[in-house]
């Protein structure tokens, strides 16, 4: 069976560089060629959603030089590559903290994710200065606004189920991952979606991202189809 939705955390763009002598963000470089080849094979396979772990909360505390060469990188990636989405009918989605992002960057983002909206047969979503706990701290924040506001009304505020609570999340609207695959042999989920993979499948390989390809991608699906998804049940 073909995951809906596959999440990626991207890594080991720095080790691939440091193996080649090079700057890390040669590797960065070299990752975005993975981002295209994903991006394509994930519409060619059905795949309606395929989020990417592009920039975490935490990444603000690398060198600022290699901050500023990330963000450029991405901005002219997005910019550059924008006839993938057309060519291959994909929406893109950014989800995050963009009030830490250069303006510019954003409205270069928001322009596509307009353009695109009417796209439906894959949702690319870019992870960008998101962090699992920021996702959920928002999501508390804004239902206490609604509770209260609710209140000062003299109305009966919304119970929270984990239902409602999902609805407040920065993911509303995207079925939670099937399958998350990292890269690079690290074996944690380091403050990603930690709400949404209550019960994701998670594939660990020792690929660093630049070298995960189509044939890698196909790899982690072939996988995937392998396992039995029980939700805490018994069969
Ligand atoms: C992790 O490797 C990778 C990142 C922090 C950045 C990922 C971003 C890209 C591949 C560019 C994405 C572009 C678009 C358009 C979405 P690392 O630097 O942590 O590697 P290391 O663990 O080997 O040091």
């Amino acid at each position: 069976m073909i995951p809906t939705h596959i999440s990626i955390i991207m890594d080991g763009n720095g080790r691939w560089a440091e193996l080649r002598s090079k700057e890390r963000v040669y590797g960065h470089k070299a990752g975005v060629e993975s981002v295209r080849d994903c991006c394509e094979y994930a519409a060619k396979r059905g795949v309606k959603y395929l989020s990417l772990f592009a920039f975490s909360q935490e990444n603000w505390s690398r060198p600022e030089e290699e901050v500023n060469a990330l963000m450029e990188l991405m901005a002219a990636s997005i910019v550059k590559e924008v006839h993938l989405f057309y060519d291959n009918q994909i929406r893109l989605k950014v989800i995050g903290d963009l009030s830490k992002l250069d303006k510019d960057l954003v409205s270069k983002i928001e322009k596509i994710e307009d353009t695109t909206k009417d796209f439906s047969n894959l949702t690319v979503i870019i992870m960008l200065s998101y962090s699992g706990k920021w996702d959920l701290k928002q999501a508390a924040e804004r239902y206490a606004i609604d509770y209260s506001d609710a209140i000062s009304k003299g109305e009966t505020p919304e119970p929270l189920t984990e239902e409602l609570f999902a609805s407040y999340l920065s993911t509303y609207g995207i079925p939670d991952p099937d399958l998350l695959i990292r890269t690079s042999g690290e074996q944690r989920i380091s403050n990603y979606m930690l709400w949404q993979c209550a019960y994701t499948e998670f594939y660990f390989t020792e690929t660093l991202w630049p070298d995960f390809r189509k044939e890698q991608f196909e790899e982690a699906i072939e996988n995937f189809s392998k396992r039995e998804r029980r939700y805490g049940k018994i069969k």
